[in-house]
């Protein structure tokens, strides 16, 4: 139980196949568990999402996009059920914890780890738009880590994806604002911008927090909550960054991370031009890259997709209502609402 909070009963007790074994952790979405398979005695991560409203576009397309994904970077999906409560995904379970503690714990990563990681990110992300599949959520926090000595990268969250064959083009604000690119943050009402295009600038973000273990676009001295988010907004739209002295970064380094951060999408380098700097070169395993040349299987048994729409279908159907949900949309609004202020205002002049 968490503390000042009514214990909830248990959503797995019961259950034929899985039991808890401990609490792993939780969001706006729901929550997250290890569990064991009694069949197989193996474990696995279930994400909990409570049946009814919250079962979102957005619940349906993570898993559907995330389901078609085999990769040794992406955190595997295994299946999902539903139980009296929840619907439940059940996954690979990655035992490092998320690339956000780590950063933190480590106060900011030497070049060469953060090297190790980024290229990790870039092959996994790499075979998610070879698939079709943008992520449009990439940041420490959906970034999971295995339990090897130099730990293995696995992304984690399909929450705001779309596939390029089965959903429409990206149109909509969705994201987290930090890591938001300014294609996505200026976008409007019928117009759409290249998700694997806004994918690369979020792993620019991710490669700055790794190296300096602070935000970009953000500065200890915004402070009031409305304010922090406009003064970032406008310093995403100007591509207003600085590598703080005090961090070790090679011109090699800065020089990527200046060809990632650049505001018009037509100009930013490619996932193709990433792989062929010479920064992210250095000390690259042979054959990594040709490794999502190579389409990996389905896993075994997989549950088809029309079992997994039913059983989603059924989960939005049969539900318990529960107050204070957050709809991923309203990032949407909130971002509307700190630019309409920002116009306002007259501080901003995209065109400038
Ligand atoms: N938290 C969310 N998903 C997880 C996973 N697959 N493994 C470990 N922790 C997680």
């Amino acid at each position: 139980m968490q503390r000042g909070q009514p214990a909830r009963p248990e959503p797995l007790s019961g259950h034929p196949r899985y039991e808890k074994i401990k609490d792993l952790n939780s969001g706006t979405f729901g929550f997250v568990q290890l569990a064991r398979d009694k069949l197989t005695g193996e474990t696995w991560a279930v994400k909990f999402i409570e049946r009814g409203d919250k079962i979102t576009k957005y619940v349906e397309r993570e898993i559907i996009n995330h389901r078609c994904l085999v990769h040794p970077h992406i955190v595997q999906f295994r299946e999902v059920f539903l139980t009296p409560t929840h619907l439940c995904i059940v996954m690979e379970y990655a035992p490092g914890g998320d690339m956000f503690e780590y950063v933190v714990k480590k106060n900011g990563l030497r070049e060469d780890e953060a090297r190790w990681f980024f290229q990790q990110l870039i092959v996994g992300l790499d075979y998610c738009h070879r698939m079709g599949v943008v992520n449009r959520d990439i940041k420490l926090e959906n970034t999971l880590l295995d339990s090897s000595p130099r730990p293995l990268v696995k992304i984690c969250d399909f929450g705001y994806s779309k596939h390029e064959k089965f959903q429409s083009a990206p149109g909509s604000r969705v994201g987290t604002p930090a890591y938001l690119a300014p294609e996505v943050i200026l976008t409007t009402k019928g117009k759409t911008y290249d998700g694997k295009i806004a994918d690369i600038w979020s792993c620019g973000v991710m490669l700055y927090v790794m190296l300096v273990g602070a935000y970009p676009f953000e500065r200890p001295e915004d402070k009031h909550d409305n304010q922090k988010l406009q003064k970032m907004i406008q310093r995403i739209l100007h591509v207003d960054y600085h590598i703080p002295p005090s961090v070790r970064a090679s011109d090699d380094c800065k020089d990527l991370l200046s060809k990632i951060l650049v505001a018009d999408p037509a100009k930013r380098i490619t996932i193709d031009g990433i792989y062929n700097h010479r920064w992210y070169l250095k000390g690259l395993p042979p054959g990594v890259r040709e490794m999502n040349e190579r389409v990996q299987p389905p896993p075994e048994g997989l549950q088809s997709v029309e079992e997994v729409t039913r059983l989603v279908e059924e989960a939005r159907r049969v539900g318990v209502g529960a107050p204070g949900y957050v709809n991923p949309v309203e990032t949407d609004e909130y971002i509307d609402d700190a630019m309409d202020n920002m116009y306002d205002e007259g501080s901003l002049d995209y065109n400038d």
